[in-house]
C-alpha cells in the first residue's frame, strides 16, 4: 500500500515539475510578446485576448467533467501572468486628478499595488507633515495657505522624480492629488512632466454616495446638490485644461474595474 502511494506521489511530483517548466516557458513567451508589442508601438495589455484565451480553453475542455477546476486553473495562470506584466510595464508614473469623491485615493492605492509601485498621496503627506487634517488647515489658516502647502508638496515630488530620472533611477509611482491640485498652472505643468495624467470623473449621485457622512472635505460641507453641481461644472473646465492623457468615468464602477480600465488604456 505504502509503495503504491509513493509511486503515485512520484507521478504527481513529475507532473508538478513539468507544470513548473511549462509555466516558466509561458512567462518567457509573455515577456517576449510584451517586448514585441513595445517595439511595434502597440499597447501591452489586452483584455480581449485574455477573455479569448479563457473562452477557447473552456470550449476545448467542454465535457471533461472537471471543467470548472480547469477554468479556475487557467484564470489563476492568467492572473499571475497579468501581475508579471504589470510589474514590467513602462516606467512612467500615473497621476490621478479629478473632483472629490471620484476615487483617486482608493483607486490609486489599488493601482500602486498592481504595479508594485510606491503610492504618493499628496493630501495625506500634507496632513502628516503638518500634524493636522486638511479640514483643520482650512479652518485655521484658510484655503490659500493650504494651496501653498499643496504647491510645495507637488514641487518637491516633481524635483525628486526628475532628479531620479536624471540619474537613471526612474521609479514608477502612482500619485493621487487633491481635487484642487490642478487649479494652479504650475502644478498642472509639474504633474504633466512626471507621469500620465489620468482624470477621474463621476456623476453627482456617485459622488454623494461615496462621500455620504464625510466631514473631511471643507469645500463640500453643507453644500446642496445644485451648488455641488455648479462647483463640478466650474472644475470640469480646469480639469480638461490639464490636458489629461485619459479620462475615466468612474460612476457606478468598482475600484477594481476602474483600475483595470486605467491600466488597459494607458499601457
Ligand atoms: C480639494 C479636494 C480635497 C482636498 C481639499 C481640497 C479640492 O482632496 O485637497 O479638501 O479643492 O477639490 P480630495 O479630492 O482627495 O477629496
Amino acid at each position: 500500500m505504502k509503495k503504491e502511494i509513493e509511486a503515485i506521489r512520484r507521478e504527481i511530483d513529475a507532473v508538478d515539475e513539468e507544470m513548473a517548466a511549462l509555466f516558466l516557458r509561458r512567462m518567457k513567451a509573455v515577456q517576449a510578446v510584451m517586448q514585441a508589442k513595445r517595439n511595434a508601438g502597440i499597447k501591452v495589455l489586452d483584455r480581449e485576448r485574455e477573455e479569448e484565451i479563457k473562452r477557447r480553453l473552456a470550449d476545448r475542455f467542454d465535457g471533461e467533467g472537471e471543467k470548472e477546476a480547469l477554468q479556475e486553473f487557467i484564470s489563476c495562470v492568467l492572473t499571475l501572468s497579468k501581475r508579471f506584466q504589470y510589474r514590467h510595464l513602462s516606467e512612467k508614473s500615473v497621476v490621478l486628478i479629478g473632483f472629490m469623491g471620484t476615487g483617486k485615493t482608493t483607486v490609486g492605492r489599488l493601482l500602486a499595488e498592481k504595479l508594485s509601485a510606491p503610492f504618493e498621496e499628496i493630501d495625506e503627506q500634507i496632513e502628516k507633515e503638518r500634524g493636522r487634517s486638511i479640514a483643520e488647515i482650512f479652518a485655521t489658516e484658510g484655503e490659500s495657505f493650504f494651496r501653498r502647502l499643496e504647491r510645495e508638496k507637488i514641487s518637491e515630488l516633481h524635483q525628486k522624480i526628475l532628479g531620479e530620472a536624471r540619474e537613471s533611477r526612474s521609479l514608477r509611482r502612482v500619485i493621487s492629488c487633491g481635487g484642487g491640485a490642478v487649479l494652479l498652472e504650475e502644478n498642472r505643468r509639474s504633474l504633466r512632466e512626471i507621469g500620465y495624467l489620468v482624470l477621474l470623473t463621476a456623476d453627482l449621485s456617485s459622488i454623494r454616495q461615496r462621500l455620504s457622512g464625510d466631514r473631511s472635505r471643507p469645500l463640500l460641507l453643507g453644500k446642496k446638490d445644485a451648488q455641488v453641481r455648479d462647483f463640478m461644472k466650474r472644475r470640469e473646465e480646469i480639469y480638461c485644461a490639464s490636458n489629461p492623457d485619459i479620462i475615466v468615468d468612474t460612476s457606478g464602477k468598482s475600484p477594481e474595474e476602474i483600475s483595470e480600465e486605467i491600466l488597459g488604456r494607458l499601457y
